[in-house]
Order: structure tokens, then sequence, then C-alpha cells
């Protein structure tokens, strides 16, 4: 079957000829298997290589997949073309840990909660969270400072797991992170950020966490909602447009979705900042000279402050250029669609690699080499035209893309104002590619306090 293009009277529409050729990208004959796992980067690599931006395979199982490098053609699929796919089969795992919830649903489940979650986001209400992200950067400094005294060393890694899921815990439940969360001594959401398996056991305890965010939820059932400021509240609030609230389930499926999406990718962000700070002396000092010009002593660190630190912004994209901590993205079509020249079958999967798309030559020159500057004002690229997707395109984008620039430069401004970092461990470390990029052995910096 093949797709056809009728252009009648400025409008588009395409029919099915049964008989015809389809035509679909180059690509190898045997088998290949792809997945989310270390091994398909390598895979992809190779197909590109070999075959191109555009290239077809059939998986062991006989199912069909695309592999598309092609910054126009991802840019389209999830944009303008995103409801034509689903997805896809990256997501099946972590559907075992999240349910249901945004990250993996599709259709009118997806929408209505999109619609219900959006305006949680706003970025005034993310301003409100600031001082959270001010006390959670604070309490590492603390510790961090008798670390330097001391002339001992940090798990760069840890610390920022640590960091980014303290903080998205109190945006979620407010105060009652302190009664409910702090109060047993052991966080009972630590073992999320200490054990990056994703496998049968973390599923089990992340069940026993649903029994503590219920008992959570009950509680507050009996106070006032608008009592406390939270991401709880919020989602507790929120009706779709007939009117209802999420229910138990939902409810839970989506607020486990927020505390996993919410610190895994901006620790590893924050990690692979340090690990490049450390090694980029020019960048750690330029980075110095802007806090301590807009926010002295972390003093008057509020939005405004935060959207003029630029240069921070710019690491940080340079950053998530180079390790997207979301390296692959799956999709799955639901029903036909052609990009470039080819057709594409109901129930092709596609694999689309941000990692590799952010280090092809072609669009990025010297693509290896870190340069803040690629993304400063001379950038070569509109905007919304950059071969870049590190929170993904369309309506499927990120919904917490504000809050982690802002959480990266309050920890980053406040942090760099007091240490200086030297690498301790390899400066080559490997890549752990898993569902978010991350390195083998954690990231050890050894800190030195400037005064
Ligand atoms: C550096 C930090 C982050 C990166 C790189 C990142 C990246 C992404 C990507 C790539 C997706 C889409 C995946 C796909 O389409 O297949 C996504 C979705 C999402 N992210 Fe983030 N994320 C970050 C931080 C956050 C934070 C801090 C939050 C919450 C506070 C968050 C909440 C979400 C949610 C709720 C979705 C699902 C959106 C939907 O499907 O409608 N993310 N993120």
């Amino acid at each position: 079957m093949g797709l056809c293009r009728l252009q009648v009277a400025n409008r588009q529409f395409f029919m099915t000829l049964p008989n015809e050729e389809s035509r679909i990208p180059p690509g190898p004959e045997g088998p290949v298997a792809l997945g989310v796992d270390p091994e398909t980067l390598g895979a992809l690599l190779e197909l590109r290589r070999d075959y191109g931006n555009m290239v077809s395979i059939v998986k062991p199982n006989g199912r069909k997949a695309w592999f598309i490098n092609d910054a126009a053609e991802v840019r389209k699929l999830l944009t303008r073309r995103h409801h034509r796919y689903n997805k896809g089969p990256g997501f099946e795992r972590v559907k075992m840990l999240l349910g249901n919830g945004l990250i993996v649903s599709d259709d009118d489940v997806w929408r209505r909660s999109r619609r219900m979650i959006q305006p949680a986001f706003t970025r005034q209400n993310v301003h409100r969270l600031i001082s959270l992200m001010v006390t959670c950067s604070e309490t590492r400094a603390v510790a961090w400072e008798a670390v330097a005294r001391d002339g001992g060393t940090l798990d760069i890694t840890q610390e920022m797991n640590d960091f980014a899921l303290e903080l998205i815990l109190r945006c979620i439940f407010g105060p009652d992170y302190e009664t409910h969360i702090a109060a047993s001594g052991e966080n009972p959401f630590a073992f999320l950020s200490k054990d990056s398996e994703r496998n049968l056991r973390i599923v089990m305890q992340v069940r026993q966490t649903r029994d503590l965010i219920m008992a959570v939820i009950e509680d507050r059932r009996t106070r006032d909602k608008h009592e406390a400021f939270d991401f709880l509240s919020m989602y507790m609030s929120a009706t779709d447009k007939t009117g209802t609230y999420y229910s138990d389930e939902e409810l839970l499926d989506e607020l486990i979705t927020l505390i996993v999406a919410g610190y895994e990718t901006s620790a590893g962000t924050l990690n692979w900042s340090w690990f490049l700070l450390a090694q980029h002396k020019d960048a750690e000092s330029e980075l110095l000279a802007e806090a301590a010009r807009l926010m002295p002593d972390g003093q008057g660190v509020d939005q405004e402050t935060l959207t003029k630190m630029t240069w921070c912004q710019q690491l940080l994209e340079e950053t998530l250029r180079l390790y997207p901590p979301v390296w692959l993205f799956t999709r799955r079509a639901i029903e036909e669609d052609d990009l470039t020249d080819y057709d594409v079958s109901a129930d092709t999967d596609i694999f689309l690699s941000p990692y590799i798309l952010h280090r092809t030559e072609s669009y990025w020159p010297d693509p290896e080499r870190f340069d803040p500057s690629r993304f400063g004002p001379g950038s070569p690229y509109k905007k919304g035209e950059r071969p870049y997707f590190p929170f993904s395109l369309g309506p499927r984008r990120c919904l917490g893309e504000y809050f982690s620039f802002l959480e990266m430069k309050v920890h980053l401004g406040l942090l760099i104002q007091k240490f200086r970092m030297t690498l301790v461990s390899d400066p080559q470390p490997t890549l752990d590619l898993g569902i978010n990029l991350r390195t083998q052995s954690n990231i050890i910096l050894r800190p030195e306090l400037y005064n």
C-alpha cells in the first residue's frame, strides 16, 4: 500500500493506493534489535553511517521500525504530525512504574490529563516555588562546606539526585513534606535516587509509596485544600471539562509521574553541568562572574534575576545538547503518514535520538566540543528552528521545562559562588544508556571554598 498526495484548491488530501509499492527508506536486510538500552546507541550510529538520516529496519520480532535523524522530519513528526503517533515501545517498561500518568498515556486519557495539569505549570506558579529552590540549594551548601573544610570529596551524582528529589517532593507536598515524608527520618522515596535500575523491586517499592501518598491525600481532604500552595493542592483541585476531579488511582499515577519526571532529568543535567564546569575553567569563571553580579552572596534571587542569567542558560542548553537526559524517544505510528519522500505504515515503530541529532556534524559543527556560546546571541539558528529537542517538541513537550531551568539556575548560581570544583573521577566516564542518560559510575568532585 502507498500514500498518494493530492493537491486540491490549496488543500492536501491523502489517499491509499493498494497496489502501489510503498516507498520506504534504505536499511539493512537482516533484523536489527532496538530497545532503550546501551546497545541501541551503537546500532543507531551504525545505521546512520551506513544508510543516512532516514533508515528502515525490521526488528527480530518482525515489526517494522524506522530511525529518523533528519531534524526537519523529527520536528514535523513531533509537532504537526504528532496525532498520527503514540508513545511507542520505549514506554512499555516505564508503564510498570508510572501507571497511566501523563508521560506514558496516550489519546484521550493524555489529552484530558494534560489540560487538567497544565495550569499548575504557569510561570506565575513556578515563581512561587523559587524560595524552595533556594532552601534546597542552601542545605547542600552547608553540607558541602563541611566536606570542603575537611578536604573531602563529593559524590556529585548522588548529591544532585538527592537535591532534585528533595526539591520536587517539597514542591509537591509543601508543608506535608516535613510532617509526612521527612518525619520518619529515612526519606521513603530515597530508593528512587539511589537505584538507577527500573526493575521489579523498584516497582514494588513504588507501590509502597503509593500508600504513603494516599495517606497524605486523605489527610489533605480533611483540611482546606487551598491552605497550601503546592503541586498536590493544584492536582487535587484540577478538574476536566465536565468538572470531574481525578480519581484516587489517576491522582496517584500523576503524582508518581511528577516525582520521577521532576527529579531524574534535572538531577542528571546538573550532574553533567558540574562535571563540565570542573573541566572548563573559563566556563566556571564566566558563570561565577554572572552569579556574583546578579545574586551576590545569594541575595536577590527572583524571577527577574534568573531571567537575566543568560550565560547560565547557555551553559545549561549546551549541557543538554551534549547530554540530553532523555537520549532516545520512541513512537508508534497509529495511522499512515509520509515523511520526506517515504511512506510510514501504521504500526511502524519510530526511534529518534536527541543524543545523536545533537552530535550530528551537519547540524552542529565540531559537535563533541563543549561550547556554551553556540546558544548565544550570535547563534545561526532561530530559536524555534534549532535541530535541538532535549525537552521534546509539540504538544507532548515537557511540562517542567521552565521549572527545571529555574531550579538549575538557582542551584548553580548559589553554589558556584562558594565552591571551586576539581574533577576526581574519570574525565571520560562510560555512559549508561537506560531510560535516562547517566554515567556508569558516579562523578566525584573535590570542592574548595573561595573563602
Ligand atoms: C532538564 C530537565 C528535564 C528534561 C531534559 C526533560 C525532558 C522531557 C522530555 C524529553 C519529555 C517528553 C518525552 C517524550 O515525548 O517522549 C518530558 C515530558 C515531561 N516532563 Fe520533563 N524534563 C525535564 C524536567 C522536568 C521537570 C522538572 C518536570 C516536572 C516538574 C517534568 C515533567 C514532565 C512531564 C509531566 C512530562 C509529560 C508531558 C506530556 O506527555 O504531556 N520534566 N520531559
